[in-house]
């Protein structure tokens, strides 16, 4: 049986305040008995004092969104993984699609904030998902599998810290989730795909699914059996929405 995830990527949202109140509120709400690892992710700025106030009884953790693909030295503005890892983050998340589109990450970049991420001890939330023209032409699958390669590459030991996400990039921020069918069906796929490398890595890997994720339908979602829970971003903002999906998970 693999674990529900619930990992909330608030993206460019949330001032410090208004941070530390919602994980407050969440934390102040949630069962300590669910089985459901919880993941917030906000911006950098407010990973330290997050963390500073998490119970770890309550099952959650820190998340970045994204780290540098450099370890240190002269790259103005950028965060590295070790640096990430010193604050108490313990997930980061790599390959959104906002980063490969609106800031130009091409596979060889994103290769190497997996390596660092990984050899930093981070878990890595690795994203995936195919645009709409693509799958109107029905290249969905092929798209995602080769999103998949850099996987593919990491040793068995280092996939173990791997979490896959599932976000087509039509279904992200646009009201249109994925259906239960549709996410299932490329869950199952991409659960194949990793096969080709491990079966038992592949069937013991998390799916997540993001893209419009709501308290609609989150419960639907979750019940497919390839998908392990959710990575929310709307939705993730508001507290008893996120709480609802939560529950959802548990
Ligand atoms: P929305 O839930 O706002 O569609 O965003 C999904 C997402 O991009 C999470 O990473």
């Amino acid at each position: 049986m693999r674990q529900k995830i619930v990992a909330a990527n608030w993206k460019l949202n949330k001032t410090l305040s208004e941070g530390l109140d919602l994980v407050n509120f969440l934390q102040s709400k949630v069962n300590e008995h669910d089985d459901v690892i919880k993941i917030i992710c906000p911006t950098f700025p407010l990973l330290y004092p997050i963390k500073e106030i998490l119970d770890s009884s309550k099952k959650f953790y820190l998340g970045a969104q994204n780290c540098s693909a450099y370890e240190r030295g002269a790259y103005t503005g950028e965060v590295s993984a070790s640096i990430l890892k010193s604050v108490g983050c313990e997930y980061v998340i790599i390959g959104h699609s906002e980063r490969r589109k609106m800031f130009g990450e091409t596979e060889e970049v994103l290769f190497q904030k997996l390596n660092l991420a990984l050899q930093n001890q981070l878990k890595v939330i690795y994203c995936v998902g195919e645009e709409l023209d693509q799958r109107k032409e029905k290249l969905h699958f092929n798209v995602v599998k080769s999103q998949l390669d850099n996987l593919l590459k990491l040793s068995n030991e280092q996939l173990q810290n791997v979490i896959i996400a599932y976000e087509p990039v039509w279904a992200i921020g646009t009201g249109v989730n994925a259906t239960p069918k549709q996410a299932q069906e490329m869950h199952a796929y991409i659960r194949e795909i990793v096969a080709t490398k491990d079966a038992d890595i592949a069937n013991a890997i998390p799916i997540l699914y993001g893209g419009s994720c709501n308290a609609m339908n989150a419960g639907q979602l979750f019940q497919q059996k390839d998908i392990d829970g959710g990575l929310i971003g709307s939705a993730s903002l508001k507290g008893e929405e996120f709480l609802q999906i939560i529950y959802a998970a548990s």
